[in-house]
């Protein structure tokens, strides 16, 4: 089995289905352009059976990119597949992701079909799409609390009718990493010449377990991996690109799996995404959070002025961001106040560091954020200030 994961970006699909996250279509050709340079392999550009604009914009996106797949989203249904179709053919390396509840709960409440019903229309869709486009996934809506026998039965057929790809989307964010990575395990050896397809992941974050879950399927063979940029996405959103990414490159020993993404366009990509939509980046943000590499800690600092590695497991530079971040705070150690002070050009003797690291420490007592500005502040009160 190849060691590399197909990186699959939604941010345009499922994460534009995130509360405020609408994008305008000249927003979403300039993320699409960013996200090509960012080396995912499959762009979903959106819904285009949702709204006219959605397709319109889905065509822009296929006609500007050239070095990534542009998915359609579209239902088991033919008007879908039309306009989907009719919205990515254009695209240099199009594709068709057609998606069917296969759950008990889904096929009973949302379509009123039986399961006999649900894998004729899957055989139809998947026949109907591959009639209209080379490159075909095929969904299992809600896979994760479908009935592990019956999806098995689903897949086979979609993989018997053409679908390229399988995706098994935890719709709901329910599963559990082990428990789902049994299911990828359990898929790929009982559906019959699974290989014929690329096994696919889609993980939404209900229980936070979207980036572990879709690591642990990864390590059980799934080959595609459905992400979005900062994790936004329907609900509690989707995995985040940049976790599994950073994951798999961090951990590379453990993992033993390659993605194309050009990991120093991580950082410029999901700052391009929060200014579109206007959702400033939550500082504690794994990876990309302002907080991410922010040493506020005497001892960390201490320990990261002799080597960064003592709590460092990625440098700033490898996701594309400017160098790690001391933060003055009363945790600080005086090591750390020195260093900065010198980058401002102080040079104090070791009675006035004391001296200003007293002050600082006593202010952070009371201010939730010690600005740099404000370290000056007291540097020049307390070393130079001039008597009355
Ligand atoms: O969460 C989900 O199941 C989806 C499908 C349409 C792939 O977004
Ligand atoms: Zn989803």
């Amino acid at each position: 089995m190849s060691d590399r994961i197909y990186i699959f970006d939604t941010t345009l699909r499922d994460g534009e289905q995130s509360p405020g996250a609408t994008m305008n279509a000249g927003e979403k050709i300039r993320l699409a352009r960013q996200l090509e340079r960012l080396g995912v392999d499959v762009i979903e550009a959106g819904f285009p059976a949702a709204s006219t604009g959605d397709q319109e914009a889905v065509a822009e996106i296929a006609a500007a990119v050239k070095d990534c797949q542009v998915a359609g989203l579209c239902r088991a249904v033919k008007e879908d597949m039309d306009k989907a179709w009719e919205a990515v053919k254009h695209a240099a390396q199009p594709r068709l992701h057609t998606f069917l509840a296969t759950s008990d709960i889904h096929m009973k409440y949302k379509l009123d079909k039986t399961r006999d019903q649900v894998l004729e229309i899957a055989h139809e869709a998947v026949t109907y799409a591959g009639s209209l486009c080379p490159s075909v996934e095929f969904s299992a809506e809600d896979a994760s609390r479908s009935d592990p026998a019956f999806l098995v039965q689903v897949v086979q057929t979609a993989i018997d009718a053409g679908a390229k790809v399988i995706n098994i989307p935890d719709t709901v964010g329910y599963a559990q990493p082990q428990e789902y990575a049994e299911l990828i395990d359990y898929l790929l050896t009982n559906v019959k010449e699974s290989e014929r397809a690329i096994f696919s992941v889609h993980c939404h974050n209900d229980l936070g377990l979207g980036v572990a879950n879709t690591l642990a399927a990864c390590k059980a063979g799934a080959r595609q991996a459905e992400v979005t940029l900062s994790g936004i996405g329907e609900r509690a959103g989707n995995a985040a690109l940049e976790e599994l990414v950073m994951a798999l490159n961090v951990r590379k020993g453990f993992y033993n799996l390659e993605t194309g993404i050009n990991t120093e366009q991580i950082y410029p990509s999901c700052r391009l995404l929060s200014m579109i939509i206007g959702q400033p980046i939550p500082p504690y943000k794994p990876i990309i959070g302002g907080n991410a590499f922010a040493h506020e800690s005497g001892i960390h600092q201490a320990g990261m002025l002799k080597n960064r590695e003592t709590y460092e497991i990625m440098t700033p530079a490898s996701i594309g961001k400017a160098g790690s971040d001391i933060v003055i705070g009363k945790h600080s150690g005086r090591h750390a106040l020195n260093q900065k002070l010198e980058e401002l050009g102080y040079r104090l003797t070791r009675d006035q560091l004391t001296q200003v690291s007293e002050v600082v420490k006593s202010l952070a007592d009371k201010k939730k954020k010690l600005y740099m500005e404000d370290v000056e502040a007291i540097v020049l009160e307390e070393v130079y200030r001039i008597p009355d």
